[in-house]
This record gives structure tokens, C-alpha cells and sequence, in this order.
């Protein structure tokens, strides 16, 4: 099992640490805290040990602590994260004081460092703060920039410790970045897709875009550029990815086309509306004007167009059907030359729209399949990128 380090200091956002700390777990990482010595005057030690299983470590002389262990706990770790980072700690790692063991601990790490800053948006503007936060971005530690809004002191403006969802993400990308996608570009679409009548009305399907962000969550965690497409939903996009709204169909393949040259990897995950009215009006129709049938037509096939100019881009589609599910999407597939489809059966609702959970079949263009049983979107993304590295190497070596 993968360790981190946690520092933990004293700023009264400490307690977004627990959830860190879970988060980790989640993702199957043991954390190991070391708090200073001031952060023990908010919070007791204990809370960390009994979260973590292992003892918080906040002394550098600790008669229980196994000797010199700030250089054996080295080997130990993939990443010292430091969350929350007060400007005192920042300000002693940028200037190589080490006066007490995460100080110490800094100077002995070789794994990547990465520093979530929370401090009152005075002494984060500061020109000293700042200043020690470019030495220590020119020494290669990464910072999660805090987050502008109510400060615990009354104040209002940058300083507020960056979400545990963000933390945790980029701790991931540099702990799990893997050489294959780094600088490649990964264009994502997710969610569906809405074909307006007229202001009030529209056609549309219950994609929530859960399976496209936890895509672009995982591209990203992978290392990759991610440029992220999104449909109307309610989900917060993940750290650091570009994200570019669209409402309609065509607005999706305006946003598609005008990155489509760049892209390595395409996963068309949006549940694009297959249809839209002949007839979209800018003003509200009355309701007796309307019908008693409206004509609809197609929406352009973005992915079809994509196949149809593909050169260097690696395709990735998806298939939502109801019956003969992979018979269907193999069809798909090979219209729309597809380098793999995922295909799910949205009859089921553990596992079709807006779930949590999704079950899916793997086709490749040469007649392979393999089914992914049932497990969490998260889980199914990852394996979804699995194969997209082995196409990738596979590219790499034939070139
Ligand atoms: O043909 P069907 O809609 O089942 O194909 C699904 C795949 O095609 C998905 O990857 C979806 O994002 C994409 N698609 C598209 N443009 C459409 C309809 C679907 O790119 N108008």
C-alpha cells in the first residue's frame, strides 16, 4: 500500500485534513500525519492517530518514536503534502530551517512535495509570502492555490484552503502520472446535451455526466492535459482541467472541432441528443400554437465526423442501448471508425443514467470484448484508461 505524509498545521481549516485523510483511504493509500507543534493546540494529536491507524508524529526527540525517524519514514512515502501550510512553515522550507520534524522531514524527502497554503489574504498577499512560494515553485514543489471566499478571520479575498476533492486530486497526479500520458492531450466530452424548442422547452436525456468527469478526473490523474467538453450538469469539474460549457449539439462539435487537431485521445462520453427541433423560436410559443406534431430532425454525429478526418487521434466512443446491447454498439463501432467503444445497457437503472455504479463491455475494432462487471464510474474509468494506455503504447512501438 502507497504512503503519504500529511503535514499538518495551525490554521483552523485543520480540520478539512480528516477528509483528506479519508479521501486518501479511499484511493487506497495509508497517510501518515505529522503535525507541528502549534497545530496541537487546535486539535489533539489522538484525532489523526485513531483516523490513520498509525501515530501522529509531532516532535523530532520522541522517546516512542523509532530513532531518527524523520530519516526512515523517507523511504517510506510517495509525497509529502503539507495541508493546511501556514506562512510560517512555508516561509522556514523556502528559507531551510529545520527547527522541528515536518521542517526537517522537508529537507530529507526525495518523493514530490506538494503545499496547500491557508492563511489570512493579507499574509498570503504579502510580498515575503509570495516571494518564499516562487522559491520554493523554482525548487519543483507544487502548490494547490487556496481559494478566494470568507476567511476564518472575517475577511474576504485569497487564502482559504483549496477543497480536500482538489487536494487530493493533484496529490494523485503526482503520485500516479505516468509517463505515456504525459504531454499528451486528452479531449473529453461529457453529460447530455439540450435542443431548444424555444426559452422553456427542449429535448434531452437524463445523462447526469458522472462517467465523462470521472474520465476527465482520471486523464488528468494520469498526467495528461485534459480538455474537458461538458453538457448542462450539476458536477464539479476536476482540478486543473480546462473545462468549456456548451448547451446544444452543435455547440458541442463547434467546442469538439476547434480542438480535434491537438488531441491524442478523444472519449466522446456526452449522451448528445440525437434529435432537435426543425424549428427553434427565441420567443416562448403558446401552448395552443403548438402541435398537435413538431417536426425534429438529426443532430449532427459529432464522433461519425471525428472518424471520418481521424489521423494521429486515438477515437473512443460510447454506446448507450436497451437491447442487443453489444451486437449494436460493434455496429457503431465500425460506422463511426472507433479505436473502442464502451457499450452499456441503460435499461437497467443500477447502471444506466445518472447511477453511481455502471457495468459495461469493452469491443475493439478487431473483434475483441471484455465486460467490466458492475463497480463505481471511478473504478470503470480507470479501467477505460487502462486499455487506452496499451492502445497508446502500442501506437508508440509501430512508431
Ligand atoms: O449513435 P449513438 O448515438 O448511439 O452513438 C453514441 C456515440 O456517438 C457516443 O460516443 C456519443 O457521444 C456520440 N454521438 C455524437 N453525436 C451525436 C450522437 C452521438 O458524437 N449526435
Amino acid at each position: 500500500m502507497k504512503k503519504i505524509a500529511l503535514g499538518v498545521c495551525s490554521s483552523i481549516s485543520l480540520y478539512k485534513a480528516c477528509e483528506i485523510i479519508r479521501l486518501f483511504q479511499e484511493e487506497g493509500f495509508s497517510v501518515r500525519v505529522i503535525m507541528t507543534e502549534k497545530a496541537t493546540r487546535f486539535i489533539n494529536p489522538y484525532l489523526f492517530t485513531s483516523l490513520t491507524g498509525e501515530r501522529t508524529i509531532v516532535h523530532l526527540f520522541d522517546e516512542q518514536q523509532r530513532p531518527i525517524e524523520h530519516i526512515s519514514l523517507v523511504d517510506e512515502v510517495s509525497l509529502l503534502l503539507v495541508a493546511p501550510a501556514t506562512a510560517n512553515i512555508i516561509g522556514k522550507l523556502a528559507s531551510g530551517v529545520a527547527d522541528d520534524f515536518l521542517s526537517t522531514f522537508y529537507l530529507a524527502v526525495k518523493c514530490p512535495v506538494l503545499i496547500a497554503p491557508a492563511m489570512n489574504e493579507a499574509m498570503f498577499l504579502h510580498p515575503q509570502t509570495q516571494e518564499n512560494i516562487r522559491k520554493l515553485k523554482n525548487l519543483g514543489v507544487e502548490f494547490v492555490e487556496p481559494e478566494s471566499g470568507y476567511l476564518a478571520c472575517g475577511k474576504k479575498g485569497p487564502g482559504r484552503l483549496a477543497s480536500p476533492e482538489k487536494i487530493v486530486q493533484k496529490s494523485l497526479r503526482l503520485v500516479r502520472s505516468k509517463e505515456i500520458f504525459k504531454n499528451k492531450v486528452i479531449l473529453i466530452t461529457a453529460g447530455p446535451t439540450r435542443e431548444f424548442l424555444d426559452p422553456v422547452r427542449y429535448l434531452s436525456n437524463p445523462s447526469s455526466g458522472k462517467m465523462g468527469y470521472e474520465l476527465a478526473r482520471e486523464a488528468y490523474e494520469l498526467g495528461a492535459e485534459v480538455i474537458l467538453i461538458s453538457g448542462p450538469v450539476d458536477l464539479e469539474p476536476p482540478a486543473e482541467v480546462y473545462v468549456e460549457k456548451v448547451i446544444t449539439a452543435e455547440e458541442m462539435r463547434q467546442a469538439v472541432l476547434k480542438h480535434y487537431a491537438r488531441a491524442d485521445v478523444v472519449v466522446m462520453a456526452a449522451a448528445v441528443a440525437d434529435f432537435k427541433f426543425s424549428q427553434s423560436l427565441p420567443d416562448k410559443v403558446k401552448k395552443e400554437k403548438i402541435g398537435p406534431s413538431l417536426t425534429i430532425e438529426k443532430t449532427p454525429d459529432i464522433l461519425q465526423e471525428l472518424g471520418a478526418s481521424k489521423s494521429q487521434q486515438l477515437l473512443v466512443g460510447f454506446a448507450a442501448e436497451t437491447s442487443q446491447v453489444t451486437d449494436r454498439a460493434f455496429q457503431k463501432m465500425k460506422q463511426k471508425n472507433l479505436d473502442l467503444m464502451v457499450a452499456n445497457d441503460v435499461s437497467r437503472p443500477e447502471t444506466g443514467f445518472g447511477s453511481d455504479d455502471n457495468e459495461v463491455w469493452l469491443l475493439w475494432p478487431d473483434g475483441r470484448s471484455k465486460k467490466i462487471p458492475r463497480m463505481s464510474k471511478r473504478k470503470i474509468s480507470q479501467q477505460i484508461f487502462s486499455e487506452i494506455e496499451v492502445l497508446l503504447n502500442e501506437r508508440q512501438r509501430n512508431s
